[in-house]
This record gives C-alpha cells, sequence and structure tokens, in this order.
C-alpha cells in the first residue's frame, strides 16, 4: 500500500502505529508477558485513551496466533457468532483450503460456510444455520481457538475489545463456561471502555467472569515521553516548541492521549516556525469550540443534583467533597451528594484516584471549570 504523506506529525482519530505511537513501554512489556504465560487480562480506559493502539502495536511483538474482536457492533447473539467465526477464520490460516480442511477435522457440526470476499481481496467468512442449531454452533465456534491451539501446540491469544457490550448482549455467563476450560491452551485479553460495567463483570461475585483475569491499569503518558514525541513531531518539520508549552498542553489533557495529540495537532498547524503562547490559547479553544455541542449534550444528561455534584466536584478539585459547608453551598445534602456521586460513577463521568476524584474526561473538566 502507498503511504499517505501528512503535513502534520500529530494524528487523533483511529488506531495509532509506529512513529504515531508513544510509549506505553511498560504496559505492552506486561501484556505481553502475561499473554504469552497464558494468563487472562483486563484493560479498562476511557474512550479515545488509545486500548485499541496499545493492544495492536503489543500483539505485532508477539509471535503468536491472535483472534481480535470489536464487539462494539454486534446486536445479538446469532451476530457475534458469525463475527467471531469470521474473526478466527481471517486469523487462522492464509489460505480458505487449509481453513475449510481444518474445520473438517475439529467440528462436530457441519455447518454451511461461506466466503465473500471485498474489493481489496479481503475475505469475510460466514455461517448458515438454523435456530434450532444456534446452542451447538455457538459452543463449536468459540471452541475453535482451543482446539486450534491444540492441533498447533501452541497458544492462541483472543481479543474481545468493547467487552462492555457483552452486558448488552445476554449471552455472558454462556461464554465464560464456553471458555473456562481453555485456560491451558488459549489467552484471553478484554478491554473495555465503560469501567462501570467492566468492574461489575470480573470483580462482582455473583457474576460468572468473578476473578477470571489480571488487571494491566492503562495510566496516562506521563509528561517526559510527550515532551520527547512532540518536540521530536515539531523538529521533524524544522519548527520548535520548548517544554513549558508542552506542559501547559498537559496541564489540560493530563496526558489523555487522545486529546494531547488533538491539541498538538492544532498548535502545530497555526505555528509557522515558533509556538507560542497565543498558539497555545488559540488551539484550545478552536477545539473547544468544535467539542462544545457534544460536551452540552454531556451536561444536558445529567440530573440537576449529578451537576451539583459536579459543579461541587470542580469547585473543591476532588478533595473534601463531604464537608457539610461545602456541600450546603452547592445545594446538597449528604444523601443527595452520594446518590448524584454514584450516578456519576455509573455513566463513567467521575472516576476515583489516590488524589481524589477526577472527571474522566480532562477537556470536559476543562470546558465546565471556564464556564462556571
Ligand atoms: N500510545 C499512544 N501514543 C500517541 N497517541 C495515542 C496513543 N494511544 C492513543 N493515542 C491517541 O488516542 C487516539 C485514540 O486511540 P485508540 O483508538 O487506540 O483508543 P481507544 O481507547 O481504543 O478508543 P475507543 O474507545 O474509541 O475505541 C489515537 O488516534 C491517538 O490520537
Ligand atoms: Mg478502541
Amino acid at each position: 500500500m502507498n503511504k499517505i504523506i501528512s503535513n502534520n506529525p500529530f494524528y487523533f482519530g483511529g488506531v495509532v502505529r509506529g512513529k504515531h505511537f508513544c510509549n506505553r513501554k511498560s504496559e505492552m512489556a506486561t501484556i505481553q508477558a502475561d499473554l504469552n504465560n497464558g494468563i487472562n487480562l483486563l484493560i479498562y480506559a476511557p474512550r479515545r485513551f488509545g486500548k485499541t493502539s496499545l493492544i495492536e502495536n503489543t500483539l505485532q511483538q508477539i509471535n503468536k496466533h491472535h483472534i481480535f474482536l470489536d464487539m462494539m457492533s454486534i446486536t445479538d447473539e446469532k451476530e457475534f457468532i458469525n463475527d467471531y467465526f469470521n474473526a478466527i477464520s481471517k486469523s487462522l490460516y492464509t489460505t480458505t483450503d487449509k481453513l475449510i480442511n481444518f474445520f473438517k477435522k475439529v467440528l462436530n457440526i457441519r455447518p454451511n460456510i461461506s466466503v465473500d470476499f471485498d474489493q481489496t481481496g479481503q475475505a469475510k467468512y460466514s455461517l448458515q444455520f438454523g435456530i434450532s442449531e444456534q446452542p451447538d454452533v455457538f459452543k463449536e465456534i468459540v471452541d475453535i481457538p482451543n482446539r486450534y491451539a491444540i492441533h498447533q501446540k501452541k497458544r492462541v491469544i483472543v481479543i474481545f475489545d468493547e467487552f462492555q457490550e457483552i452486558r448488552r448482549l445476554g449471552f455472558e455467563d454462556k461464554l465464560r463456561s464456553a471458555i473456562q476450560a481453555h485456560s491451558d491452551h488459549v489467552a484471553y485479553l478484554f478491554s473495555g471502555s465503560k469501567k462501570s460495567i467492566m468492574t461489575q463483570i470480573f470483580f462482582d461475585k455473583t457474576n460468572a467472569f468473578y476473578r477470571s483475569v489480571k488487571h494491566v491499569p492503562v495510566l496516562p503518558i506521563d509528561a517526559e515521553s510527550w515532551i520527547d514525541y512532540i518536540r521530536t513531531g515539531f523538529r521533524n518539520f524544522n519548527k520548535q516548541i520548548d517544554p513549558n508549552h508542552i506542559h501547559a498542553i498537559l496541564k489540560i489533557s493530563k496526558g489523555f492521549p487522545y486529546y494531547t495529540q488533538q491539541i498538538a495537532y492544532e498548535i502545530f498547524q497555526i505555528t509557522a516556525e515558533t509556538c507560542n503562547d497565543d498558539h497555545v490559547q488559540q488551539a484550545v479553544s478552536s477545539i473547544l469550540d468544535r467539542e462544545a455541542d457534544l460536551f452540552l449534550f454531556e451536561w444536558e444528561n445529567l440530573s440537576t443534583n449529578q451537576k451539583k455534584a459536579l459543579k461541587l466536584l470542580i469547585n473543591a478539585g476532588g478533595k473534601n467533597i463531604y464537608r457539610k459547608e461545602t456541600m450546603e453551598q452547592f445545594g446538597l445534602t449528604n444523601s443527595t451528594m452520594k446518590k448524584a456521586m454514584g450516578g456519576l460513577i455509573v455513566k463513567d463521568v467521575i472516576d476515583l484516584n489516590p488524589d481524589g476524584y477526577y472527571l474522566q474526561d480532562p477537556l470536559f473538566a476543562y470546558y465546565l471549570k471556564n464556564r462556571f
């Protein structure tokens, strides 16, 4: 494929690879070692935090078969079976003949397999089966990675991205019981962007997946790595940015990958040679203008008490938020505050770290702070 040349060294949107991919060294080393040892892993981080990029870049360095399924757009069990079957088929063998032969050898059912090729020659595999056959087909398909690993005498890695969707799909228990016998041959990585749901799935005693994984924390990328990355990006195009201005970016983005790239991108666009304070301000306000509708929508989605609690939280910097005088100032009582905080956590608007409560989306926090 021909490489498309960009006039800006920064990128925000989809998965980043190669020179666009910054740091994540320790996360990559942990994930690699654990998957190689057959440990099942759990990753959760807010939307656009770099989960898929981290997973893809890590897998590139692991010499093992891996199957990647994005569950975001799956609407029901039948679609899961077909999408998973397609993901499995595409990653196990390079030719359709070899694949069909393998399925003949290991499958106990004889489903109708069809394959379509798109314009780029990419194969898309699907299965035809009746509703009465669905339970058997489900079990057989979910078992393929294990049978393949035994057949090849080599561990297989399966990634379920956006796994929180399993809640909506309603076959969590069935999937868990189908894969729990795979531990010697298959390592699973469950990734998701809804912390509240992911922690419920994996840390609530009543759930099938309870404590079946090791959690790998994915933190914001550190300032030193960003300074190196952003300076190099500017230098490669004969432009300059000094660390002060990069710290100014990070003060707003908090090292959140998507926003750090987005702000760096905008600054780069308007900087002719050397970045100054005005460039940073201009870039941030044009991003805020663009995101305002989305933030307003998010704000309108909150109940009155949740709005009050969020104002309080921002005002107090996330600390001592249950102080009586502070709550009174914002028209909240101990119980309305608690309920509002619970709601904000379930909606994944806020989270708690050792420094106190904070908004998961740093730009939303910045936007609100400037409006109150
Ligand atoms: N390691 C990284 N270095 C530099 N930028 C990154 C990195 N990881 C993510 N980003 C930035 O964040 C954006 C989103 O990355 P990615 O799609 O991997 O996140 P995600 O968490 O999977 O998002 P989603 O929740 O939408 O699936 C990228 O386009 C890029 O701008
Ligand atoms: Mg993703």
